[in-house]
């Protein structure tokens, strides 16, 4: 059949006339149809027609569908195709398995078409709208990647940023969705900064201050930038509130102490350091030992002493 329609699904199953039944079937519900008949076959077509969504059968020749959707599930690129896997009533041992390899939902035979139809919308939609939050960070990340590229002095500064702070939420104790929060913050950071003019942006020497209130604003920005995505509402705290200081002294707000959110007070310490131990166009990077003489300096004007011992102690040691 013509592979020509909206959203295309790979059906792997061994069983010639279940897997014409299924073909019949999907068909009929507007999908174009690959079938492949073993895991190796199966695997074969996914690479060379990458399908929308892929269902496929549990016991088969040489490759399993649990080991086919492990593979798919490793690589990156792949990880928002979604797998449906075809089990057998009570077969709770492969579920488990399909669990960890990765496989999106489970449909046991014989297949109740209504029940198989639902499944099969809904991860197509989840998987839509996987897809644009993923536009939506990869069209962010390269605009942070264009900030850097303005300056060559801030060249892998955000990532870097990125994973300090990680490291020091993990020393925190923080779980992993916050950690994945902070990832975001350190690459977006500052990317209010695209909104600030070159002569500001890439002056060598100190700013004026009304050079610097200019670039105060890049607090702002960004957290207008990013506060519209719902995904990255949190991201959109961090970015307003990284060069708010423990002592109060800070902008945008002015917050002191316990008022800072947590994860912004983490990339502020980060970013501090990095910039610190980074060549500027005015003065060359710092020692590590110099770098933590100025930041301990700070324990209780810009940062929160506990903090300040965890980042020297443990994540720069
Ligand atoms: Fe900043």
């Amino acid at each position: 059949m013509e592979a020509q329609k909206e959203h295309s699904i790979l059906v792997i199953e061994d069983n010639p006339s279940v897997n014409k039944l299924l073909e019949i079937f999907l068909f009929a519900e507007g999908y174009s149809v690959y079938k492949a008949y073993n895991g190796k076959e199966g695997l074969e077509l996914f690479y060379k027609y990458l399908p929308d969504l892929v269902l496929s059968d549990i016991h088969m020749p040489n490759i399993s569908g649990i080991e086919l959707c492990a593979e798919i599930k490793s690589r990156e690129e792949f990880r928002l195709i979604p797998v449906i896997l075809l089990t057998a009533a009570k077969d709770i041992e492969k579920n488990i398995s399909g669990i960890e390899a990765g496989a999106d939902d489970f449909i046991t035979k014989p297949v109740n078409r209504v029940l198989l139809s639902a499944r099969i919308k809904r991860l197509l939609q989840t998987k839509m709208m996987n897809e644009k939050l993923d536009n939506s960070w990869s069209m962010l990340y390269s605009l942070a990647k264009i900030i850097e590229a303005r300056d060559s002095y801030t060249e892998k500064h955000t990532i870097r940023v990125a994973r300090l702070a990680q490291s020091l939420g993990a020393e925190l104790g923080l779980p992993g969705e916050k950690l994945d929060i902070l990832a975001q913050g350190g690459v977006l950071h500052d990317i209010g900064k695209v909104g600030i003019r070159d002569n500001i942006l890439c002056k060598p020497g100190p700013l004026t201050k009304e050079e610097f209130d200019i670039m105060k604003t890049h607090t702002q920005i960004g957290y207008e930038i990013c506060r519209g995505l719902k995904s990255l509402k949190d991201v959109a705290d961090i970015i307003y509130s990284h060069h708010e200081k423990y002592d109060g002294s800070g902008y945008p707000q002015g917050l002191a102490k316990d008022e800072i959110p947590l994860l912004a007070h983490i990339i502020s310490i980060t970013d501090v350091y990095d910039a610190l131990t980074s060549d500027r166009s005015y003065r060359k990077k710092l020692s590590f030992e110099e770098a933590a003489r100025i930041i301990i300096n700070e324990k209780g004007k810009s940062f929160e002493p506990d903090m300040v011992d965890i980042f020297i102690n443990k994540v720069i040691e």
